[in-house]
């Protein structure tokens, strides 16, 4: 009898492990995979270029989980771009993006990282291909439209800089 319970606990205790694990896989695949953080950036906002990034980020198949018009402290582009401190375009990077206005979103799709970055196009709006968002609307490899997350990681610190649980749908 006793060896009966502790052989039913231990199929028990064997069906808890595999559901947390199972659970855990399934919420670490939600959390890695499904976002990517954007602005548009202060000049394709002021050349209202906004409506039409957003129209391309609907197209793509993207859901629009939190978005706001905000401005860039100096010292937040800082700390947003810190990875690329000390690269010679820091500083004209961090004026630009504290010059005026931009819009941030969290955006989810399947591998939302790589799809976004597809769509946005080069870091150079000119060896963008065509039909991408910076080919539409950057100016130059600075001015160029949009940013997108390069990882999961900082898809989720980058999130997490502008919009608090509460501001996300
Ligand atoms: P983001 O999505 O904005 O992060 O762009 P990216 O991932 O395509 O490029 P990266 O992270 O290497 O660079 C960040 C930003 O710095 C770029 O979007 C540009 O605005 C700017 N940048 C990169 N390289 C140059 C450069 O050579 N000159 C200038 N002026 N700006 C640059
Ligand atoms: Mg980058």
């Amino acid at each position: 009898m006793a060896k009966l319970i502790f052989l039913k606990d231990k199929k028990t205790v064997g069906t808890i492990l595999y559901r947390s694990f199972v659970g855990i896989l399934t919420i670490i695949k939600i959390m890695s995979t499904n976002k990517t953080l954007t602005m548009i950036k202060p000049t394709a906002y002021k050349n209202n270029c906004a409506g039409k990034i957003i129209e391309k980020i609907y197209e793509g198949g993207f859901h629009i989980a939190a978005m706001k018009l905000t401005k860039l402290s100096k010292e937040d582009a800082q700390k947003f771009y810190e990875v690329h401190a000390g690269r010679p375009f820091y500083d004209e990077l961090v004026d630009f993006m504290s010059s005026g206005p931009i819009i941030a979103a969290v955006l989810e799709k399947e591998n939302a990282v790589e799809e976004y970055r597809n769509l946005i196009g080069a870091t150079n709006p000119a060896e963008a291909a065509d039909g991408t968002i910076r080919k539409m609307c950057g100016t130059n490899i600075g001015e160029n439209a949009v940013h997108g997350s390069d990882s999961d990681e900082n898809a989720e610190i980058e999130s997490n800089f502008f919009f608090s649980g509460r501001e996300r749908y």
